[in-house]
């Protein structure tokens, strides 16, 4: 799959598809900020234009990954067997530690810091709805969507249940804007304490961690059982 963007222009190419083909291109669209996991069905080209990015920047950079990407085989090759175990044991195990874990830590920063004019007033709140939410979506792929996938259950029932839980990864894509604005993007007031810091960290590593789930289902693992 990887070999399908060399020698055409990419700002043609779909940004999930991208980032799905090309190691690297993740991290140049986040530099960006381009949301590769939840927008992965535009246009580079779009994707650009609606930021106010140049494209031509943009395919520059991702140019240099596709000089080196022969030399790195990534997960989006994995079968789905071993795909499906990596996003369980990998992503949906870290969500299940860093939110509870974070909402604590927010609880504490906004109780402590509470007269300070940085201080991200209701995160702990925010994190805590996202996670209930979050947490009976991931229950949803675990019980039914991904034992049909490893089953090779096909028809009608997979693609619809599909359907339903990349609607609910849009969720996702809010509540990561969400979180950049109310922590400026993660970065602590000069005078936060460790406990500001380690929670913006913390934060920012569970963003990233969030994109990589979201992306390896809509872009790699989900159009697998969806008929083009
Ligand atoms: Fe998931
Ligand atoms: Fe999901």
């Amino acid at each position: 799959m990887g070999r399908r963007f060399r020698g055409q222009s990419l700002r043609d190419e779909t940004i999930g598809a991208i980032a799905a083909s090309l190691p690297g291109a993740d991290r140049v669209f986040r530099e960006f900020g381009l949301n590769f996991c939840c927008e992965g069905k535009l246009l580079l080209a779009e994707a650009a234009a609606r930021r106010a990015l140049s494209v031509e920047e943009i395919e520059h950079r991702l140019t240099v990954c596709r000089t080196v990407e022969r030399f790195s085989k990534g997960t989006a090759e994995q079968d789905t067997g071993p795909l499906i175990q990596h996003i369980v044991q990998r992503y949906h195990r870290a969500h299940r530690l860093g939110f509870p874990e974070l909402a604590r830590l927010s609880r504490h920063v906004e109780a402590v810091h509470a007269a300070h004019a940085s201080v991200p007033c209701g995160l702990a709140v925010t994190l805590e709805n996202a996670f209930e939410a979050l947490d009976e979506h991931m229950h949803d792929e675990e019980q039914t969507l991904f034992p049909a996938m490893l089953r090779r259950r096909h028809g009608p029932f997979v693609p619809d249940l599909i359907a339903v839980l990349t609607h609910e990864h849009l969720g996702v894509g809010s509540l990561l804007q969400r979180l950049r604005f109310m922590t400026n993007a993660f970065t602590p007031p000069p005078d936060a304490c460790r406990s500001w810091r380690l929670l913006y960290s913390g934060l920012a590593a569970l963003v990233d961690d969030l994109q990589d789930h979201v992306h390896l289902e809509n872009n790699v693992l989900f159009p697998r059982f969806v008929a083009v």
